[in-house]
């Protein structure tokens, strides 16, 4: 097996990270942040066109619907920030319909590089915008572009994809307050918001026929290999995609397929698996239309509409500070 030499440059926060995780005594865990290097980040826009993953394409739908609506609700001139902001290729319409009326800022904050130049280069040529990037975990990147704002303009934060699905429900109360502390009375935050649906359903979108699901989970032990210089055998490891009940999501999971032992050089850690023992990646927790009012409402939002997909159940949330 090919085992990789320890990098020059590790990354401490990600072999700490890594050796924490997975050095937990009932569940072990990695942080799904570390999902979106380079190659996560370019399989996770393959999924995004994959017909069992309906949910970008959702998203898109109801931007490109109403994006007049949500310019005529959000007063400008706009500052708009956007947190995760993938390719950017989704967020076009919004932009379109703001810069038609006045020249408008743009502010994405994205924790990879590849996907921040992208998403700069595919929205560039739009007329009228300012486009500037944060290379920033999402709060840290918005206080930054709080900090930027101009006097008298508006800051309309979004949050689309239904990442905010990615948190436990707790965890998602939280985040949505803290995006609220860095708020003005006024300003707004359009939330994507993934909606419950049948377990098959959610079972097909988390766990595609080609695989590519797989492979984008898998790459994140690829990725221990590559920059932490371990010896993940990914062969051993199957991607597993199962549905919680009572917290209402699909949870992630990487499942050993036999005992075995993974030595982790830039972390200095060596973890043994049980057969059928799992690491856990990721949740996407589903969420009721009223479920995500109330949530807003505790965060000191108010929930101004609320727009549904037809084909796909997703809703765009535009909720304003009080
Ligand atoms: N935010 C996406 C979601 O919850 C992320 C995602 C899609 C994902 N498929 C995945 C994360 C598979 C881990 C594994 O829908």
């Amino acid at each position: 097996m090919l085992v990789h030499a320890i990098p020059a440059n590790i990354n401490y926060e990600f072999a700490a990270d890594v050796r924490a995780g997975l050095t937990r005594e009932h569940q072990k865990e990695l942080p799904s942040k570390y999902l979106y290097d380079d190659v996560g980040s370019a399989l996770f826009e393959v999924i995004s066109h994959l017909p069992e993953y309906g949910l970008t394409r959702a998203d898109e739908r109801l931007l490109r619907r109403h994006s007049r609506e949500i310019v005529d609700r959000v007063k400008g001139p706009v500052a708009v920030a956007e947190l995760g902001s993938g390719s950017g290729r989704k967020t076009r319409w919004l932009l379109e319909a703001f810069c038609r009326r006045q020249r408008t800022s743009y502010y994405p904050v994205e924790i990879s590089h590849s996907a921040l130049v992208m998403c700069e280069r595919e929205l560039s040529d739009i007329d009228a915008i300012s486009i500037v990037g944060f290379e920033r975990e999402y709060l840290e990147g918005l206080l930054e572009v709080a900090a930027y704002r101009k006097s008298g303009e508006h800051l309309l934060v979004l949050f689309l994809g239904s990442t905010i699905g990615n948190f436990d429900r707790m965890a998602g109360l939280k985040f949505l307050s803290g995006v609220r502390r860095i708020l003005k009375p006024g300003d707004s935050l359009l939330l994507g918001t993934d909606l419950e649906k049948s377990s098959s359903e959610l079972i097909r979108a988390y766990d595609d026929e080609l695989g590519v699901t797989a492979a984008f989970n898998l790459n994140l032990l690829a990725r221990i290999n590559r920059e932490l210089a371990a010896d993940f055998d990914l062969a051993q490891f199957k991607h597993v995609a199962r549905i919680n009940d009572e917290a209402r999501s699909v949870e992630m999971h990487l499942r050993s397929k036999r005992p075995q032992k993974v030595h982790i050089r830039a972390a200095q850690v060596v973890v043994e698996f049980g057969q059928d023992e799992t690491i856990w990646t990721e949740s996407s927790h589903k969420y009721s239309l009223d479920d995500v009012c109330e949530m807003a409402r505790t965060a000191g939002f108010r929930c101004e509409v609320q727009w549904m997909d037809e084909q796909w159940p997703f809703a765009e949330n535009l909720l304003v500070a009080v």
